[in-house]
């Protein structure tokens, strides 16, 4: 059994790989931490209840995390997956704020990783900002997880946010130093670039959203406006070559709960760039070795296909 902490801000990608990880009988999701990021803290919170409730798993342990980044200012409010983060598809009978846990999530996610050290998986698809307040808390939180994936940063300087910086990345970018600086466990990260080289094809997407099952009807209202955008957009045209969707935090669920979903990958020293007005934000990929850092992550180049789409498919059953 994998033993899994997911750290997102529920738009639909994070949407989306949450449904895997739950689909999967080989994972136990210890708890879900939500930080600010696709949309404020509290649709983020919003949107994480919803996903539960339509897969059955209210039980699973939601917390607060930060609402907003560590020293920037200057905020990038995500609202690719709609102005509610997903997909602006409102549910009247949506749960209540009243289910979220009393703890905070960046003591939670403490504590859970004490309780069960050298056993969890720790999953991180949003801003890295409750990661990074994690381990200012408790600096031996590192050591005791099994592994940490992270969606996010940039490997060839094509941006979605800022021209060279991703997302996640340029939300909170101390955040993003502080963790890949700090978290000294095995480390793998899925960044943009390679999530739009292995978008999921246009005729795969309309036969998941066609399967009849409550998870399928939801999976199509909330994805529906960001597959219309994708399908129109002109920017990473040159490298998603407009042949899919791009689910971008389900590649690193996907590698957090199968071992042998990445085929390729390259080991390399990473951190983040805080300056420059066109670079703030963007990841460093150390190959010529000149941080002489110990610490090497892994960043995704290649990964499993077929495994990919059978995991969605399995996610909407
Ligand atoms: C990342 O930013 C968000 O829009 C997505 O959910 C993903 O985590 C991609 O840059």
């Amino acid at each position: 059994m994998k033993k899994l902490i997911i750290d997102l801000d529920t738009g639909v990608d994070d949407a989306q790989a949450v449904m895997v990880a739950i689909a999967d009988p080989n994972v136990e999701i210890l708890g879900i931490t939500c930080c600010f990021g696709n949309t404020p803290l509290e649709n983020v919170l919003k949107n994480t209840l919803r996903v539960l409730k339509v897969c059955g798993r209210l039980d699973i342990p939601v917390y607060r995390g930060c609402s907003g980044p560590l020293l920037t200012s200057k905020r990038h409010a995500g609202d690719y997956h709609g102005k509610d983060g997903l997909g602006d598809v409102p549910d009247p009978d949506a749960p209540g704020l009243e289910l979220l846990q009393k703890r905070k999530a960046v003591q939670a996610l403490v504590k859970m990783v004490k309780q069960n050290a050298g056993e969890v998986t720790l999953v991180a698809t949003a801003p890295l900002t409750n990661l990074a307040v994690a381990v200012q808390l408790d600096p031996s939180l590192p050591k005791k997880l099994k592994a940490l994936y992270i969606m996010g940063g940039n490997t060839e300087s094509r941006g979605n946010t800022t021209i060279c910086g991703e997302f996640n990345f340029v939300a909170d970018p101390e955040a993003a130093y502080i963790v890949l600086d700090r978290y000294t466990c095995p480390t793998y990260i899925a960044p943009w670039e390679f999530s739009c080289r292995n978008s999921l094809p246009w005729s795969f997407c309309d036969k998941l959203l066609s399967y009849d099952s409550e998870k399928a009807r939801f999976m199509k209202n909330i994805s529906t406006l960001s597959m219309k955008k994708a399908k129109s957009a002109d920017y990473q045209k040159e490298i998603t070559e407009g042949k899919g969707f791009n689910s971008c935090d389900t590649y690193a669920m996907a590698a957090a709960i199968d071992d042998t979903f990445i085929t390729e990958s390259d080991e390399v020293a990473v951190s983040v760039e805080l300056e420059g007005t066109y670079t703030r934000g963007m990841m460093v990929l150390d190959y010529m070795d000149q941080l002489k850092k110990k610490h090497k992550a892994f960043v995704m180049k290649k990964v499993n296909h077929e495994k990919f789409k059978q995991m969605f498919i399995e996610s909407v059953k």
